[in-house]
Order: structure tokens, then C-alpha cells, then sequence
């Protein structure tokens, strides 16, 4: 075990990225951005250097709108504009000088966009009507909406290469925009963008075509993606993997596998609640494992969701379940956990799993409640073993 160990920490080239160790932070929206703009701001930007300095081989910024009517969150940051591509040079500074290689995570969030956003412009989505937890009623998307979505992704991209970033992940999961068009339960068209499952998938290949024209066969393409929607009348874990293969298939960099969405319930939503050290750890580990198997071995596979101890990675790694291993709130509670581990501290992460941080977004930027009341001696979030 001490061996499997080790090998999380060496570097390793894949999915198009030379990184100096098998730990991703994956993609995490901290608020903090100007509300009416979506600039960065210095309070973030220190964010992601913090991250960058805690050990990291990749970080995924948080998402980020590619226009207007595509946000999502309050004071979410956006790359809907040239003026924009700035804050990607400032990013790739910070993130590159702690020695991490950065991605940044694109989104149209369709109709899952929360109603405190103001002023995000018209309501898009499949079929029209609403979802659960989204902002309202929605419109069905036209063609032209949907040609215009399309530049907009392309554009995004290349805000995020000529700005120094390493790749781009799309993000295709969590009941965005992308995960609406490939749901059965959301998308009720009967022209060539619903359907089928060739039409339910359609968006994803032609957003990962459009992308790559813009930004050319050497820059890392890669999507997140839920391999299973966790949803009464969703896509199922078999249609998941298909247009998971189809995407490596055509050609796209690195998979990371999520799963669940925000309409899910709390039991089977993308942020379990409640994860311990074990059995509970890795969520979606079967649904990687079956994609590592069966996908091109030069696209990558991440895996994400309730990771939280070492010797639960090592013994995934040497299972042959992914090639990276990528957190979440585990880097909100400690933002240094990957040098805490390599500096010999092996302990598991002391995220308890309680959502809790979510909440936090009301004050302007995301931290840990928690560890913040450890911090002032409150209580201890760690048991003793
Ligand atoms: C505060 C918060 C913000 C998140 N923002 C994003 C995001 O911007 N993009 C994304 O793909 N996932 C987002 N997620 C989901 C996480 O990336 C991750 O998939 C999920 O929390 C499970 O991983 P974990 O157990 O390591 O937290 C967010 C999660 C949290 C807790
Ligand atoms: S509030 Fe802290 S302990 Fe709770 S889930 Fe978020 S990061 Fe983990």
C-alpha cells in the first residue's frame, strides 16, 4: 500500500499534460467575482493562488459563463468577453508560480441558473418550461440559439488558450445546458437536437467540434461530465458511458467522471453529504472503472466525487479505476492537503461532508465553516482514531 502510495505523488504525463503528481482540484465555484462584470478579483484571484501553492498537479478554476444569458451562480466569474482574457493571464501567473498546471472550466448553465442571478438575460434551455432548482420558466432553445452557443463555448476556448491556460474543460455535467439536451426528462424536441440518443448527444460533439476548430488539435480538450443523470426519467449509467466512449472516441483529451445533477436529490446529487472514510468514499468509482476499461488509453480519466483518503486512491490506482484523483471540498477545508500528505501527514481529509460551505457564498466568497471554527478552537472536525 505504502508503494501504490507513493506512485499518487510522482508525475505522470496524460490527457495532453505533463503534471507533477495524480492530484487534480476539481472544478469549484468560490463566489467572489464582480457581480455585475464577473471579473476576478484580487480576493479570488489569492484564492487560486493558495490552491495552487497547497501541491496541486492540476486545477480546474470554478465555471465560467461563456455568455450572459449562460451564468448560473451569484458573483460566478465569466469568460464571455475579450476584456476577460486578462484575468486568465493573472490566473495562469498565480497558478503556474505554485507549480500547478491550469484549467479553466467553461459553462452555458441553461435553465439550471439560481434566481438570485439578476440581469443574466433570457431563460435558455431544450424544451422550455422548468426545472427543478433552476431559475424559472425557461425558452426552448432555437437554431439560431443554439449557433450562436456554439461560438460562444468556441470563443470562450480561446479567451482561456491566448490567456495562458493549459486546457479547458466544457462542462457537460450537473444538469447544465449540456446535461438538459442529453436528459430524456428535459429535452422533449423532436428535430435533429432531442431524440435519440444520437440527438440527445448532438450538442456535445458539435460544442466539442466547435471548440476544437477554434483552438486547434495541441490544446487540451477536455469535458466533466455525469455518467449518470441520478434522476427519475434521466439518462441511465449505460447511455452515460455511450456518450462518454463516443466523446474519447472523437477525440477529446481527458474525462472527468462525475455524476448526479442539481435537480438529484441530496441522496444522489453531485455533492453527497455524509461521506466517511471507506465504504462511502468515491461514489462514482464503478462508473470510471467501466470508462477507464473501454476508452482510448491516451484520453485521460479523473475521477471525482467523496474522495478523501489516501489509501482509498492507492488502492484505485492500482485497480485501474482512473488515472487522476480530483477534489472538491476537501481543498475548500484545506487548500493545502496535497503538501500536507506529501510532507507526511497521511491523515484523511478533515471535510466532514456537510455541505455546509455552500451557504457561505451569502458572504462574498466560499470558505469552510468548519475548519474555520476549528480554527478558533471551537471544536475539532477530526475525530480521534
Ligand atoms: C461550493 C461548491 C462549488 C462547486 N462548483 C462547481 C463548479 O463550478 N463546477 C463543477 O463542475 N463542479 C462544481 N462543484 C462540484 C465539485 O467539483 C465536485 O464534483 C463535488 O463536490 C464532489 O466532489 P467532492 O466530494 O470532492 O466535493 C462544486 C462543489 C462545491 C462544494
Ligand atoms: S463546509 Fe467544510 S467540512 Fe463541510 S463540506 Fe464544506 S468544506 Fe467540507
Amino acid at each position: 500500500m505504502k508503494e501504490a502510495i507513493s506512485l499518487l505523488f510522482q508525475s505522470l504525463s496524460t490527457g495532453g499534460l505533463t503534471l507533477r503528481n495524480r492530484f487534480m482540484r476539481s472544478a469549484t465555484w468560490l463566489a467572489g467575482a464582480d457581480a455585475e462584470t464577473g471579473a476576478l478579483t484580487e480576493g479570488l484571484l489569492g484564492r487560486y493562488g493558495e490552491l495552487a501553492m497547497g501541491g496541486l498537479g492540476l486545477l480546474a478554476t470554478g465555471y465560467s459563463y461563456i455568455s450572459r444569458d449562460g451564468k448560473g451562480a451569484f458573483r460566478q466569474w465569466g469568460l464571455h468577453d475579450d476584456r476577460r482574457t486578462a484575468d486568465v493571464r493573472r490566473l495562469a501567473e498565480v497558478v503556474h508560480g505554485g507549480g500547478a498546471k491550469l484549467m479553466i472550466q467553461i459553462v452555458h448553465a441553461g435553465a439550471m441558473r439560481h434566481p438570485s442571478t439578476v440581469g443574466a438575460g433570457r431563460l435558455l434551455s431544450p424544451s422550455g418550461g422548468a426545472i427543478r432548482g433552476g431559475g424559472g420558466l425557461s425558452e426552448a432553445a432555437t437554431e439560431s440559439d443554439i449557433a450562436r452557443i456554439l461560438e460562444d463555448f468556441a470563443a470562450a476556448a480561446r479567451r482561456a488558450r491566448e490567456g495562458g491556460a493549459d486546457a479547458v474543460q466544457i462542462h457537460g455535467a450537473h444538469g447544465y445546458l449540456l446535461t438538459q439536451f442529453f436528459s430524456p426528462l428535459h429535452n422533449r424536441r423532436d428535430d435533429g437536437w432531442g431524440g435519440s440518443f444520437e440527438g440527445r448527444s448532438r450538442l456535445f460533439l458539435e460544442v466539442f467540434r466547435a471548440v476544437r476548430a477554434e483552438v486547434g488539435r495541441d490544446f487540451p480538450l477536455w469535458f466533466k461530465l455525469s455518467l449518470s443523470e441520478e434522476v427519475e426519467g434521466g439518462y441511465d449509467a449505460e447511455e452515460g458511458l455511450r456518450l462518454a466512449l463516443l466523446l474519447a472516441q472523437a477525440g477529446v483529451d481527458g474525462i472527468e467522471v462525475s455524476g448526479g445533477t442539481g435537480y438529484s436529490t441530496a441522496e444522489r446529487a453531485e455533492s453527497r453529504i455524509g461521506v466517511t472514510r471507506g465504504e462511502s468514499e468515491a461514489y462514482f468509482a464503478e462508473s470510471a472503472k467501466r470508462l477507464r476499461a473501454q476508452a482510448p488509453r491516451d484520453c485521460a480519466v479523473a475521477l471525482v466525487g467523496g474522495l478523501r483518503s489516501l489509501e482509498r486512491m492507492a488502492e484505485l490506482l492500482e485497480g485501474g479505476v482512473c488515472d487522476l484523483f480530483s477534489m472538491s471540498r476537501p481543498l475548500i477545508a484545506e487548500p493545502d492537503l496535497v503538501n500536507r500528505w506529501f510532507e507526511d501527514d497521511l491523515s484523511p481529509s478533515a471535510c466532514v461532508s456537510c455541505n455546509a460551505c455552500f451557504k457561505t457564498a451569502e458572504r462574498g466568497l466560499i470558505d469552510c465553516p468548519v475548519m474555520r471554527d476549528k480554527d478558533e478552537g471551537i471544536w475539532d472536525p477530526v475525530p480521534e482514531s
